[in-house]
């Protein structure tokens, strides 16, 4: 789909089918829809104004009317867009009804859309509108059917932003920009945890970094296992081990603050292409969706192609531990003492707690090699939870209030929502072993903050966000601007994220 901004006088409605937003609160827009801004043909006109006057007219919140012409000239169609009252206006509202309409006018095979903004200017900064816009649409228009014999490609070709004022035009084209890429890294992220585990091993996710790399502009270096055994991963390559799939460390460079070389901001995805529990084995049920357990990892690498491309001004390392946890005569076993990178001894409770222990060695590989100066790890770490927060929320551990309040600020923006879990040393308790200096598992009680708290033990009190998306990362089916399968978790939230740490 291209987006394009459009002159309102020049336009002579060009798009197969034309999104009004409308208010159920303001006259004015009635009128603004109709009349002002939206130079529509004598049919158009009259349908909409019989429409509005028809006594069951409702159009709230989340609601669409759509109005096929049954013709061929354009419009061909218009949807009235309910967003609910002004006073309640939110960007996440514009986001989800934006996405539903283009939904529907992809269902009706148009092949474009327009939309005239001079209704929102009032309500919030122009270039938020236009990006939330096109990001939606973005979303909104995929579809992971790469396996499908019958695939069709979506109809939209073409999204037209109608302004009014010439002095609009700079913020709609930051606006556009700034959506469309956002949409594409969701997207990516996507794709990526779409991808089954037979087809996107380690070596591929490494593949797959590279290429968004070349593309986007930052820099790839892989290690493959020999380089992982030098670097002394220990616990990393326990997990790895009983793959017939090698493992691969993935680090992702992105200098946008060459003047400040010291503050380097280091992400962490959790990138298992597989996780069959290994010994400790997960039920059928509970395995079918574990080619989702590298969300995290996606979701690196998707931030990382949206903070390159906009050129936020801040040094971020992405790092991604990734294997496969299977099972044979190599496995790594319940009750084995284990090694780690940055010098631990950890006991193994649970071969099926394997995420912690990729993620202790890129933690700290991050900081000891790439001198992250703040840690994020995101990860598909618990299910625990998801017990907590449900598919709502990510669950966050954190040791410093400054940085979850700019993890906040990023959410509000994006909308994907965030839950901080308290983190008392009591909960630490959990995690202490007998025989090593921790174990990996703490049990049920609090799993996913003892998950998060495991973790912290590597971070070398470097301010530290941990984010667990083992809910919020996968779809059960398809709403709004989301398809069933991979939500593309953590990837607008992260560079949202980077990008409150530009003040
Ligand atoms: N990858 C899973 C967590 C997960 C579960 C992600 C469901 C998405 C959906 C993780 O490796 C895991 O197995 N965690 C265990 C930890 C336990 C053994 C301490 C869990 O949550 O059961
Ligand atoms: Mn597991
Ligand atoms: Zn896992």
């Amino acid at each position: 789909m291209i987006f394009q901004s459009k002159n309102i006088k020049s336009y002579n409605n060009e798009a197969q089918t034309k999104f009004i937003t409308y208010f159920e609160d303001s006259q004015l827009d009635k009128g603004l829809a109709l009349d002002k801004g939206l130079p529509l043909d004598k049919e158009i006109h009259s349908k909409i104004k019989f429409m509005l006057d028809s006594e069951d007219f409702d159009c709230k919140n989340g609601q669409l009317q759509i109005i096929n012409l049954f013709r061929n000239e354009s419009p061909r169609n218009v949807i009235l867009v309910g967003v609910g009252k002004k006073e309640d206006f939110t960007l996440d509202r514009l986001r989800k009804n934006i996405a539903k309409a283009v939904k529907e006018a992809a269902k009706s095979k148009s092949k474009s859309i327009d939309i005239n903004i001079e209704n929102l200017v009032s309500l919030m900064n122009l270039d938020e509108i236009v990006r939330t816009i096109s990001e939606a649409a973005v979303m909104a228009d995929y579809k992971f059917d790469q396996y499908k014999s019958d695939k069709k490609a979506s109809t939209l070709e073409e999204f037209n932003i109608l302004y009014a004022q010439e002095d609009h035009l700079e913020n709609i084209s930051k606006g556009i920009n700034e959506g469309v890429i956002l949409g594409q890294a969701n997207i990516l992220t996507r794709t990526l945890v779409n991808e089954p585990a037979n087809i996107l091993g380690p070596i591929e996710l490494a593949e797959a970094a590279k290429k968004a790399g070349v593309e986007s502009g930052f820099q790839v270096e892989i290690f493959d296992e020999v380089a992982i055994k030098k670097l002394n991963m220990l616990a990393f390559l326990e997990v790895a081990k009983a793959s017939v799939k090698p493992p691969r460390l993935i680090v992702m460079r992105y200098q946008g603050n060459p003047g400040s070389k010291e503050e380097i901001v280091g992400l962490v995805g959790k990138g298992l292409t597989y996780d069959s529990g290994g010994l400790s084995i997960k039920p059928t049920t509970g395995m079918v969706t574990m080619k989702s357990d590298m969300g995290g990892a996606a979701a690196v690498i998707g931030a990382m192609t949206a903070i390159t491309k906009l050129k936020a001004k801040v040094n971020v390392i992405g790092v991604v531990a990734s294997c496969e946890n299977m099972i044979g005569g190599n496995s790594y076993r319940p009750g084995d003492i284990i090694g780690s990178m940055g010098g631990k001894t950890i006991e193994v409770i649970n071969t099926d707690a394997e995420g912690r222990l990729t993620l202790v060695d890129a933690v700290n590989y991050i900081i000891e090699k790439e001198h992250a100066t703040k840690v994020v790890d995101i990860a598909t770490l618990t299910g625990a939870v998801i017990s907590a927060l449900g598919t709502t929320a990510t669950g966050v551990v954190a040791n410093n209030d400054f940085f979850f309040t700019r993890l906040e600020q990023a959410s509000k923006i994006c909308d994907e929502k965030v839950w901080r879990l308290p983190a008392f040393d009591e909960y630490k308790e959990l995690i202490k072993s007998d025989v090593a200096d921790l174990k990996n598992s703490g049990g049920r009680n609090a799993g996913s903050i003892t998950a998060g708290l495991f973790i912290g033990e590597f971070v070398k009190d470097k301010p530290w966000l941990h984010l667990d998306i083992a809910g919020t990362s996968w779809a059960e089916k398809n709403s709004d601007y989301e398809s069933k399968g991979g939500t593309g978790a953590g990837a607008r939230l992260l560079y949202h994220l980077i990008k409150q740490l530009e003040k």
